[in-house]
């Protein structure tokens, strides 16, 4: 039989030190937010109810909510009295819960949810009153210690500018993360004072008043010290940065996936790569990425909410809510928009921008054109330096080639506009009325040559120069076969 559950995530602080517009709780980390890590690391507990308790920037932070956990509750703490003044509120919401109720606070993304279950268990499996998770750290600067008493026992949690020297010297710390007996704690947080440095209700003094209680108490130490860091600057939110880079990027390799250089390549929490992929420098892969067996990505790539296929090749690219369809080429220099789908063995070569369209299965767009709104057919080839004229400068229009056809380059495509199946354009075509299938079309007029017009408006330049060497060279060769071919002169074939 499994208790009541109520996860409790404290999110209501200011976080000044992030000096942000932004709630400390929504910056993003590597695909989710500060409190959405907090979120996910809390679903294995399976929660009856979870509360998120809201203060500082509480609109940003429900509109968060809304979004990424709509099941979760926000509780307001309109004025920040500390993190037991928190939980108090919190627990005051549901009177109903009873069970386990698990702390966390909002600002430790790299802790791990097998970390929280693991607390969970070992704290309901030995019916102690309160859990806390710590962890041994090089410096314990800013935290909360643990002083245990003289049989190694929990006796209570001192945070640093209460602490006494001795106790300052305690490397072992409060990581934020709790689980507790409901009916112990809402007893012990109605005792709270705020007799602290802070004037605070500290949810830690919930461990020396239960302790001195005579209830037990217990330590769950981190197997990972690192899952317990806070956030609290931009310079922590870095590092922090750097240390999940490195977990994903290990946790990928070791499932097979080949990643050549993990110092520069940030792949979201939230991203799938399947075994034997290949991912080269420099590259980024975010949001709902997922990138299929056998495809190749990077470097210098970034994919944003892009599925790639198995054995598709993407180089030096950007690109946003695309599909790369399977043995797909990508690049070098391109730009996919939202909308781009690119079927089985379709290309999209270099200086090419695409939105909002689809590539059939072997078409080509190779080089230097923009690809809006159109839907292009199997196996065609769009000449280089095309453009996919969509906007009349009022509203967007498609344009649809069929299969088999071969554009020239240099073309435009004023949509709407339809090239038909095996349907040819010349060089240079602005193709403005459909193209039925088979036909050639080829627009603009005559070329027209005007001799010697650079020399006679243009004297003095280089060009005219240029083309008087070349005229006196032209001449010279002609008077000297004139000479060779001279009439009367039988002897010439
Ligand atoms: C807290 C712990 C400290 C521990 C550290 C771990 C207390 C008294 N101290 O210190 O022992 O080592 O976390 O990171 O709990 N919050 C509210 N309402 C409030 C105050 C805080 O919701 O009135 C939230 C904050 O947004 C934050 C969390 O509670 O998510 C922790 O608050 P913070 O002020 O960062 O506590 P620390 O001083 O870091
Ligand atoms: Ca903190």
């Amino acid at each position: 039989m499994t208790e009541d559950r109520t996860v409790v995530i404290l999110a209501a602080g200011e976080g000044k030190r992030m000096k942000s517009a932004l709630s400390k709780m929504l910056h993003p980390l590597l695909g989710r937010t500060l409190l959405g890590h907090v979120l996910a690391a809390a679903a294995p507990v399976e929660a009856d109810r979870t509360l998120v308790v809201v203060g500082h920037a509480a609109d940003q932070v429900e509109a968060h909510l809304a979004e990424v956990a709509p099941g979760a509750t926000p509780v307001l703490q309109a004025e920040q009295h500390g993190t037991g003044h928190a939980v108090r509120i919190a627990l005051d919401a549901v009177p109903d819960a009873t069970g386990t109720v698990v702390v966390l606070n909002g600002d430790v993304p790299l802790l791990r949810g097998e970390t929280v279950s693991a607390l969970v268990a070992a704290h309901e499996l030995a019916g102690t009153a309160a859990t806390v998770l710590t962890a041994e750290v090089p410096d314990p600067t800013g935290l909360g210690r643990i002083v245990r008493d003289p049989s190694g026992g929990l006796e209570r949690i001192v945070e640093e500018r209460d602490a006494s020297p001795a106790e300052k010297a305690i490397r072992e710390i409060n990581a934020g993360i709790y689980a507790f007996d409901a009916r112990l704690l809402r007893a012990a947080l109605a005792k709270l004072t705020s007799d602290n440095d802070q004037g605070e209700e500290y949810l830690t003094d919930v461990f020396g008043l239960l302790a001195a209680a005579g209830e037990p108490v217990a330590v769950h130490v981190a197997t990972v010290a690192e899952e317990t860091l806070g956030c609290n600057d931009r310079v922590e939110l870095a590092a922090l940065r750097g240390r999940l880079r490195d977990r994903i990027n290990a946790d990928l390799m070791r499932s097979g996936v080949t990643i050549l250089d993990p110092a520069t390549t940030w792949i979201d929490v939230t991203v799938a790569v399947e075994p034997d992929a290949v991912i080269d420098q420099n590259t980024q892969l975010r949001g709902a990425t997922q990138v299929g067996t056998g495809a190749t990505i990077g470097p210098d790539t970034t994919l944003i909410d892009t599925v790639v296929e198995a054995g598709a090749t993407v180089l030096r690219a950007h690109a946003v809510q695309a599909k790369i369809g399977s043995g797909a080429s990508v690049g070098p220099y391109a730009y996919l928009r939202p909308g781009t789908r690119l079927a089985h063995k379709s290309k999209i070569g270099t200086f090419v921008e695409t939105k909002n369209s689809e590539i059939g299965e072997g078409s080509k767009v190779p080089h230097l054109s923009y690809v809006g709104d159109a839907t292009i057919g199997e196996y065609s080839n769009i000449g280089a330096a095309s453009v996919f004229v969509n906007y009349d400068g009022v509203s967007k229009h498609r344009t649809v080639i069929g299969s088999h056809a071969r554009t020239g380059s240099d073309n435009m495509f004023v949509a709407p506009v339809e090239v038909g199946d095996g349907a040819y354009t010349g060089a240079g075509t602005v193709v403005r009325r459909d193209v039925p299938p088979g036909a050639l079309s080829v627009s603009g007029g005559q070329q027209r040559i005007f001799e010697g017009w650079v020399e006679s408006r243009r004297p003095g330049t280089a060009a005219a120069e240029a083309a008087r060497a070349a005229r006196d060279q032209l001449h010279a060769t002609q008077d000297a076969d004139a000479d060779v071919d001279a009439p009367g002169d039988t002897s010439s074939e």
